[in-house]
């Protein structure tokens, strides 16, 4: 792959070898197809594309000092998707099956995942749409599973460096009985203009308060939400946001770091006490927070001063990462090694 620069990849698409379906049909997936082809081709009446039939995950490949390629925490994307699909009357894509697919799609796609030396990744992107034509409202009959890979760098260009977070009162992603605890494409599209507007205005993303009080933190658009305090890793407990797989990882990755870890509701004005602040995901690893400008209140909350991220983020940054390129010994059990 002598024509990429591994280490200048942003988080973008880039067209890869192969991708791996399976189709679901009378009551069963079939066994898995690879592909070269890029195109899905289906009915013009296909749930996904009126009534929003559409989960997707977001998992990484990493390769290590001595080569081998290691996926992380697989299993919890194919629960998770499962849950995804129970939540808007899917059918549930099989966990077995699911890895698999992982598995496969991967070793197809091997001189796509970036050398251990550029911090990038191979980002998975596994996909479960209903495809069987429906004119009412209801579930399809058919659907699809894919699962395609790309290789990226840092989510936000900044990478580990802090960047500004903004709160809007007038935009909600998702509502507390709604849908903001699985994953599937109305929550983005839902957090589509507010996240333009945040842009426009140069943060890195919204931070979304939770959408009945607004008193409380929420997470980012996507990504989840942390902050610091006493030694102390705290996070939002609530019924709007996706359980992350990453930060249920630094969760325990704090403790072993001696830290305490209180997983609650986050009133706003806490911001003021913590001593970092961070947003965590498998795109945006731990997106350090300079900032949080709070623009119906006309407040700031500052955790960066000297455009650093704070020591604990780095801890748990590095620990993380350690994990993840084998640098450091997979205790929990969450890792998959390939080739
Ligand atoms: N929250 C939202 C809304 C997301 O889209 C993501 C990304 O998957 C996350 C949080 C982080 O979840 P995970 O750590 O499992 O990638
Ligand atoms: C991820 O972290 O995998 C995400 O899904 C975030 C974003 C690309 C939607």
């Amino acid at each position: 792959m002598e024509n990429i620069n591994w280490s200048e990849l942003s988080f973008g698409y880039m067209k890869t070898d192969y991708n791996v379906r399976s189709y679901y049909k009378d009551g069963k997936w079939s066994d898995l197809e690879v592909t070269d082809s890029t195109q899905i081709t289906m009915h013009m009446a296909a749930t996904c594309l009126h009534y929003g039939q559409e989960s997707f995950e977001g998992l990484k490949a990493f390769k290590g000092k001595d080569g081998k390629v290691r996926i992380f925490r697989m299993r919890e994307n194919a629960l998770r998707m499962q849950s995804s699909a129970r939540g808007i009357m899917m059918a549930e894509f099989p966990t077995e099956l699911f890895e698999k697919a992982v598995v496969e799609v991967v070793k197809r796609n091997e001189r796509f995942v970036p050398p251990y030396e550029s911090g990038a990744s191979l980002y998975i992107r596994p996909l479960l749409i209903g495809t069987g034509a429906e004119v009412g409202v209801k579930p399809a009959k058919e659907y699809l599973f894919v699962i395609f890979v790309t290789p990226v760098g840092p989510y936000f260009k900044e990478g580990f460096k802090p960047t500004p977070y903004v709160i809007m009162r007038g935009f909600d992603r998702a509502a507390p009985h709604g849908t903001g605890t699985i994953k599937v494409g109305g929550n983005y599209a839902a957090s589509l203009v507010a996240g333009e507007i945040a842009h426009q205005k140069g943060y890195s993303a919204v931070l979304y308060l939770d959408a009945k009080e607004k008193k409380f933190i929420d997470e980012c658009g996507p990504a989840n939400f942390f902050g610091i305090r006493d030694n102390t890793y705290i996070t939002p407990e609530s019924s709007s946001i996706l359980p992350s797989i990453t930060n249920k990882s630094l969760m325990v990755l704090a403790e072993e770091l001696g830290m305490k870890v209180e997983r609650r509701p986050i009133p706003v004005e806490e911001l003021n006490t913590f001593e970092e602040a961070g947003a965590c995901g498998t795109a945006a690893v731990i997106s350090p927070v300079s900032r949080i400008d709070d623009l119906d209140e006309n407040k700031s909350y500052v955790f960066s001063k000297d455009g650093e991220p704070g020591p604990m983020s780095v801890k748990l940054y590095e620990k993380l990462r350690a994990i993840q390129y084998g640098d450091e010994e997979d205790k929990y059990g969450w890792i998959t090694v390939v080739g």
